[in-house]
């Protein structure tokens, strides 16, 4: 028989590892996220990240490029359509409703991280697999929310050290007043059906709001032009948008209107923004984007009930992180090295490394290595203060030798004397 050819796995396109190098920077952001959101009175929930698929097609929009283009679908051998989640908010709004939170005293503020899936073009800072940390308040309409949830972006970026943030705002108004405002985009566009690109052609057909997302050059002098939402706003939106303006000017947090802003999502009504990194370049399109999305519950079988929220797109913000160069923890403070030597060592350094850690003296070890050489040098490059050598006639006599690693002092001490013994030394 024809010897099998060795297959060489690898990743899945546009799906990577998250390597150790980087773990640093992962941690630092999602811990600093969820201790600010905690702060700002947000709960964590986790949903699961396959859903059935219809979740998506209704809640993100079934002609959306997210669900229409990019969503994968799963089909279990019981015959069930499910899709593995493009995006968090509806697998939110379906936990929301599920588990009775909307009968618990309102609003609701929740908040999530992990990874969403899209079958998009691999490009620099675009995955098929990204990492998405989200808030999403339910059961409450105030502008202050809309706010707050941008106030809480721009405090995160802050908090690691990223200042350079700004955003773009707009508001697509409500099931009220948009239908006016897609009349008379209708209207400017189809005086201009020649000009534009097939998809533009096609998106007046399926979704016209979405004429305003064209990345496509031979659009853009046509898409300026084009009518703006917030002059089709109807009194309510249009007060709601001026206070969502008026907190984010005392908040001195550095806005833009854009008016070609839509979303690529169909949920939205009133507030929607994306947040970008002031230098042009530097980071691949957004960093986050969010808005307010008051039909959604309902739209998808619950009550009519008010929501807003955000997610921010990890792999670019970590990307960032490390172009800005963000300080992150260098690791454990080992204060100790554990030297052992044979089988008798190492059991004892195996036990003594247990006794130490719950005395809060963490040690480094080199557990594998045989040749004492070999550890002292590795102890060296840890720069502790003392090294702990364990050998065979230590493990029978129950004692530690304690090396002064500047110093090359060396003193026996009792096994069950050593934390004491150490402890006393870290206080001199
Ligand atoms: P989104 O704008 O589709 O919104 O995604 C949020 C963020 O995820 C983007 O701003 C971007 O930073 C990141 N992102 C999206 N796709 C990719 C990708 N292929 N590779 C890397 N990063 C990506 C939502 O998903 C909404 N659920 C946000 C929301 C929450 N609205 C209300 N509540």
């Amino acid at each position: 028989m024809p010897k099998k050819q060795r297959k060489e796995f690898q990743a899945p396109k546009g799906m990577r590892d998250l390597l150790p190098q980087d773990s640093g920077f992962w941690d630092k952001l999602i811990k600093t996220g969820e201790e600010l959101a905690q702060d700002y009175g947000f709960q964590k929930i986790e949903t699961p990240i396959i859903e059935d698929a219809d979740l998506f097609i209704r809640g993100t929009g079934q002609t959306t490029d997210v669900v229409s283009k990019q969503m994968y679908f799963v089909k279990t051998a019981g015959g069930a359509s499910l899709a593995l989640r493009p995006e968090g908010t509806p697998g939110v709004v379906r936990a929301y409703m599920e588990n009775g939170l909307a009968s618990l005293p309102q609003p609701i503020k929740l908040f999530y991280f992990g990874p969403m899936f899209r079958h998009e073009q691999p490009q620099a800072g675009r995955w098929r697999q990204h990492y998405q940390f989200g808030l999403e308040v339910f059961g409450d309409s105030g502008a202050v929310l809309d706010a707050q949830i941008i106030q809480f972006c721009f405090h995160l970026f802050r908090q690691l050290g990223l200042k350079k943030i700004n955003i773009q705002i707009n508001s697509l108004g409500c099931p009220q007043c948009r239908p006016a405002y897609r009349r008379a985009l209708l209207d400017y566009y189809r005086h201009r059906k020649e000009k534009v690109c097939p998809d533009c052609k096609r998106r007046l057909k399926e979704n016209p709001l979405r004429l305003l997302d064209c990345k496509e050059e031979k659009c853009q002098p046509i898409k300026t032009q084009a009518p703006a939402t917030v002059d089709y706003l109807c009194d309510e939106c249009r007060k709601h948008f001026k206070e969502v303006l008026e907190f984010l000017d005392e908040l001195e947090l550095p806005y833009f209107l854009n008016s070609s802003l839509v979303r690529g999502l169909d949920y939205y009504t009133k507030t929607i923004f994306e947040i970008f990194w002031e230098e042009e370049g530097a980071a691949p399109g957004a960093l986050g984007g969010g808005g307010r999305y008051d039909n959604l519950v309902k739209d998808l079988g619950g009550k009519l009930t008010p929501a807003v929220g955000v997610a921010l797109g990890l792999d670019r913000i970590v990307e960032l992180m490390k172009k800005e160069q963000v300080k992150i923890s260098s690791g454990p403070n080992f204060k100790v090295f554990l030297v052992q030597l044979g089988m008798a060592g190492r059991k004892k350094c195996l036990k003594l490394f247990e006794r130490l850690h719950q005395a809060g003296i963490l040690a480094a070890e080199s557990m594998s290595r045989d040749s004492i050489k070999a550890q002292m040098k590795i102890a060296d490059k840890f720069g502790v203060k003392f090294a702990l050598i364990l050998g065979q006639q230590e493990a029978l006599d129950g004692t530690v030798i304690i090396r002064d690693m500047q110093s090359g002092m060396q003193e026996t001490v009792l096994q069950e004397k050593v934390v004491e013994e150490l402890k006393k030394r870290f206080r001199k």
